[in-house]
């Protein structure tokens, strides 16, 4: 087989970049280990920012987000005893949107099979090679077991965090930077009307806790427990009473609702980039390149960024033969990357509690300060709702 780009992995960052490519009439393969039926089901991030909200519509992947999504103005930051609301629209002119990134890879595999892309599914032993080369090729195993070459112009490892693309770099190229957090997150989905208009992120001395939604109908809320909890430990109603505890169920009358849980998971947490984002005819794009601890909500905000820069970069590369995009890509998309990376770590060290008193009281006064100040809140709402795609 030949194409133009050879893109491994189909989540929103393969799919999205193989959308962005055909609008310039760039030809491209996809190659995925797992089935499409997992890939589509699989729950995780919820909100999109501003900047990704405008990317999906402008190649006609947002009449679903605008009809069946719902625009929030803000959050609201609490500890116990005081809720305040930051409303992103006042303070920066921009919005977010709730739309689950299942509801996203919908939109992007209907949009891809409609345009006849070619998607190969359930593949084994993913390898890359000839990457500083004009001529790479992807080796795998099709789901009919017969061994396949992928010939292409350009490699894009849109692999996620256990692909293989970011191991291809080589040693000495390559340098990486990791955070690990000691707690995870235990999240549940509900089929019960969210008990908050807008998401909730709670600091509290037994951890953080966090009201999201899916719809009028779904829930999505997430607990701080310790790092190599077992989900077994956690009965649905032991997770509605720290839920309720957390949220401050009972405080000026609100209440927090139960109801049935359909999804129940242990997320641990990492920060972690990757660079360079590029070698040779390999480009890195997504959680390939790059982690993010999601109390940010920009995991998927940033995949999307990246293949935002990405794309038009290899439409230049392979149409014009103008390397020039191509060659900044790297320190382009990782000028955002690490703002990404700081914000999400800031909003997790601000909000996840420790056994030290020390700490308690500077997050409690940085949440003081965020809320009261509009410096302080413009920063975080800034960054919440996303900076523009060039940042
Ligand atoms: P992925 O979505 O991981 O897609 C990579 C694809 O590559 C996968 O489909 C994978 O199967 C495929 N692949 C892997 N190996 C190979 C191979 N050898 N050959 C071919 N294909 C391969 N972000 C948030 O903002 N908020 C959240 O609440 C949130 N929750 C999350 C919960 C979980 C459990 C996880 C794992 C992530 C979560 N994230 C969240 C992060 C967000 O989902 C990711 O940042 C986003 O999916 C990145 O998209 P991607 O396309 O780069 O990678
Ligand atoms: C969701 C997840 C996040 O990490 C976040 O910061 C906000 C919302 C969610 O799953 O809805």
């Amino acid at each position: 087989m030949r194409t133009e780009v050879a893109i491994i992995g189909a989540g929103p960052a393969g799919l999205l970049l193989s959308h962005l490519l055909a609008q310039d009439g760039i030809e491209s393969v996809v190659i995925e280990t797992r089935s499409a039926d997992y890939v589509a089901s699989r729950i995780r991030a919820g909100v999109l920012e501003h900047s990704t909200v405008e990317l999906l519509e402008s190649v006609g992947l947002g009449d679903r987000l605008r009809r069946e999504g719902d625009e929030h103005r803000g959050i609201y930051l609490q500890w116990p005893g005081e809720r305040h609301h930051l409303d992103f629209v006042d303070l920066t002119g921009r919005s977010v949107w709730i739309y689950g990134q299942t509801e996203v890879q919908k939109d992007l595999v209907a949009a891809r099979a409609a345009a006849g892309q070619e998607i190969h599914y359930e593949v084994t032993d993913t390898a890359l090679h000839d990457l500083d080369t004009e001529r790479p090729y992807v080796t795998f195993t099709d789901v009919d077991g017969a061994a396949q070459r992928l010939d292409a112009d350009v490699v894009v490892g849109c692999d996620g965090s256990f692909g293989p693309s970011r191991a291809a770099v080589p040693d000495g190229v390559k340098d990486s930077w990791e955070r690990v957090y000691p707690y995870s997150w235990l999240g549940i989905l509900a089929d019960v009307a969210p008990s908050t208009d807008e998401l909730i992120y709670a600091w509290h001395p037994d951890g953080f806790a966090m009201h999201s939604m899916r719809s009028s109908t779904v829930s999505r809320l997430y607990l701080q427990v310790p790092n190599g909890t077992d989900v077994a430990d956690w009965s649905d109603d032991r997770i509605w009473d720290s839920l309720a505890t957390r949220l401050g169920h009972g405080h000026d009358g609100w209440q927090l609702n139960p109801g049935p849980i359909t999804e129940k998971s242990v997320l641990p947490m990492r920060s972690f980039v990757q660079t360079p984002m590029r070698h040779g005819r390999l480009f890195l794009a997504g959680d390939a390149a790059h982690i993010v601890p999601p109390t940010g909500a920009k995991g998927l905000n940033l995949a999307v960024a990246d293949v935002g820069i990405l794309a038009p970069a290899l439409v230049a590369l392979l149409r014009k033969k103008d390397p020039t995009l191509a060659d900044s890509y790297s320190d382009n998309a990782l000028r955002r990357v690490w703002r990404c990376t700081h914000f999400s770590w800031w909003m997790t060290t601000m909000l996840h509690t420790s056994d030290d008193p020390f700490d308690a009281q500077l997050q409690l006064s940085q949440l003081r300060w965020v809320t009261s100040s509009w410096a302080g809140a413009t920063g975080l709402a800034e960054n919440y709702a996303g900076l523009p795609i060039g940042f």
